[in-house]
């Protein structure tokens, strides 16, 4: 069993962790080799694996949760998902340009920056409240719909699918798959 905390925390810890990583370099304007660029963009097609995993569990999961729990739910769930289909368009934008264009580093600052601020909105402004408000059976439960979720979530970020459960669980098996598919023939997240 895996309390929902623990199991976005975990998430949350990897996705900072990338974010160090890439934002060390080296970057094409700082003198990356042809081999570090190539390394650069695969780090970032893991980092963008990841999140958008981790964005879609939440959006199944964890906001409906908060919307139910919270007197405040709705208007923090609104916020947090805004954020998210915010940081899906840069992410799907930065998804198809290469480690050598100007825009590639652009957009992932952008990201580096938001996607820290979104965690820190979740962890200090969210979860405080909710650790108070949910029973622990029901963290229980979530911490494993998350924690069991991860291999059919969705690799790529989306950002037309409106972040409701309803939606995401209707298209979320057949996009995952096929995000997959790709993913398969491209090499991408290997
Ligand atoms: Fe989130
Ligand atoms: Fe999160």
């Amino acid at each position: 069993m895996t309390d929902v905390f623990t199991a976005l925390a975990q998430d949350h810890h990897e996705v900072k962790a990338m974010l160090a990583e890439l934002e060390r370099g080296p970057t094409k304007a700082t003198g990356a080799t042809a081999d570090q660029l190539a390394l650069r963009k695969k780090m970032t097609e893991q980092l963008i694996i990841e999140e958008s995993k981790h964005e879609a569990l939440e959006e199944m999961y964890f906001w409906p949760a908060v919307r139910d729990h919270l007197e405040s739910g709705s208007t923090l769930a609104d916020q947090a998902t805004g954020q998210e289909q915010d940081a899906k368009h840069v992410l799907a934008s930065l998804d198809k340009l290469g480690p050598d264009d100007a825009e590639f580093e652009k957009l992932l600052a952008k990201f580096v920056v938001d996607a820290r601020e979104h965690i820190e909105f979740e962890e200090s402004q969210v979860w405080p409240l909710m650790r108070a408000a949910l029973p622990p059976e029901i963290a229980a439960e979530l911490g494993d719909k998350i924690a069991g979720g991860k291999k059919s979530a969705p690799t790529r970020p989306h950002p037309h699918t409106p972040p409701s459960p309803g939606a995401l669980k209707a298209a979320g098996p057949a996009v995952a798959a096929a995000d997959k598919a790709r993913d398969a023939v491209t090499g991408r997240g290997d």
